[in-house]
């Protein structure tokens, strides 16, 4: 045992009135969906990013998944998504009965390799899934160019990516569609919950509807219908208006969340750039056209042994950190779709070699110097 305090790689903490609207949610007698904090959240985000309609959901996942049912995803279809994501990214396509078409990702920005993307598209590919890696944003200009010359739609995995910019333009506000994720270890976070961007006005009634059990409750409720009934397939995707309280009260406070997670970001930066040189270690790139949304600090050991061998050695200085991603395609998933090893070589040693340092909310600068000055003994 160690009597140094330990170092959490997340800690999902109320940072503002968090507590206080939950309580008003319970007061306002409104606990279900669509209540009144699913409003104010849902205002709020279309307003600071300038999107058609944001629609709450329960998880990133399930507004994936609603992306790949509005898209009418079916048998025979194929989805281009990166190798290195979460299985999410897919599973939601995959559900439908679609292919997934694996991309390997650059070694930079461990974005997906836009210069791979022509060769991947065939007359059956129905959509792109671009996934903004640490909120870093993907090429964007390219990707498009190669989704409108084939009439593709783009649906954006944003898990990690609220409030980061490709130049000059908000993440999620690029494909027709994208996804949110307000999981414990994002930046803003209601515990478990997500939301759909709906940038193509088309989609929105539609995601309403599949959002609420394949009903036309909402329409209902503004009074467009006198009743509601089942219209279309759909799933109950539409969070509780307690959670809707936790989220607003984050994202209230967003400006100093992300200053605090800025600060942390540089903070790290700037004590290890020397040390991870000396050592062959790469830090995160970021291309100077990107605002990224300050989600996570990772580094990539030169091998997977000293990864491990660090993230060990950490734990035992009590500092809690971890890895990411496995390569999709040698998963047993992947392998069923044909992934082989060699597929996306990118992915497969990125994945090895990645270390991602605690990054939280209420991180403080204690912390990181006890976490970089363990960084900086340890033995090669
Ligand atoms: C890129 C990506 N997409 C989707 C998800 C799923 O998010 P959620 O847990 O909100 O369903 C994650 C989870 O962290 C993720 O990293």
């Amino acid at each position: 045992m160690t009597d140094t305090p330990r170092i959490d790689f997340n800690r999902p903490i109320p940072v503002g009135k968090e507590l206080q609207y939950i309580a008003e949610a319970v007061q306002n007698g409104h606990i279900s969906g669509d209540g009144p904090f699913t409003k104010k959240c849902s205002a709020l985000l279309e307003k600071e990013l300038g999107v058609h309609k944001v629609l709450l959901t329960t998880s990133c996942t399930h507004a994936l998944d609603m992306s790949a049912i509005l898209l009418d995803i079916r048998p025979g279809d194929e989805v281009v998504i990166p190798d290195f994501t979460f299985v999410s990214t897919v599973n939601a396509f995959v559900l439908r009965g679609a292919r997934p078409v694996f991309i390997d990702v650059r070694a930079d920005t461990l974005n997906l390799d836009e210069s791979k993307l022509e060769a991947l598209i065939t007359p059956r590919t129905k959509a792109i899934v671009p996934v903004h890696y640490a909120g870093v944003g993907c090429e964007m200009d390219r990707i498009l160019a190669v989704a409108n010359q084939h009439g593709i739609t783009i649906v954006e995995d944003n898990a990690h990516g609220l409030f980061g910019k490709y130049k000059g333009r908000y993440l999620g506000t690029f494909g027709a569609l994208a996804a949110q994720s307000f999981h414990e270890t994002k930046n803003f976070s209601s515990g478990e919950g997500g939301a759909l961007l709906i940038n193509d006005p088309v989609l929105a009634e539609r995601a309403e509807i599949i959002r609420e059990k394949g009903t036309n409750r909402s329409r209902f409720f503004r009074g467009q219908v006198d009743k509601y009934t089942w219209v279309d397939i759909g799933s109950s995707f539409l969070p509780s208006d307690i959670l809707a309280a936790y989220l607003y009260g984050q994202l209230e406070q967003r400006e100093k969340i992300q200053s605090h997670r800025r600060n942390i970001w540089h903070t790290y930066q700037a004590g290890l750039r020397d040390w991870a040189d000396k050592h062959d270690v790469q830090l995160p790139t970021v291309p100077e056209y990107c605002e990224q949304s300050y989600h996570m600090f990772y580094m990539l050991m030169p091998n997977l042994d000293l990864r491990q061998k660090l993230i060990m050695y950490l734990r035992e200085c009590g500092i809690y950190t971890v890895f990411h991603y496995l390569p999709l395609h040698l998963s047993d998933m992947g392998r069923g779709f044909g992934g082989r090893p060699g597929d996306c070589p990118v992915t497969e040693q990125v994945s090895d070699q990645l270390i991602r340092l605690p990054f939280h909310n209420i991180l403080t600068g204690t912390d990181q110097e006890q976490v970089m000055e363990a960084i900086l003994e340890f033995k090669f």
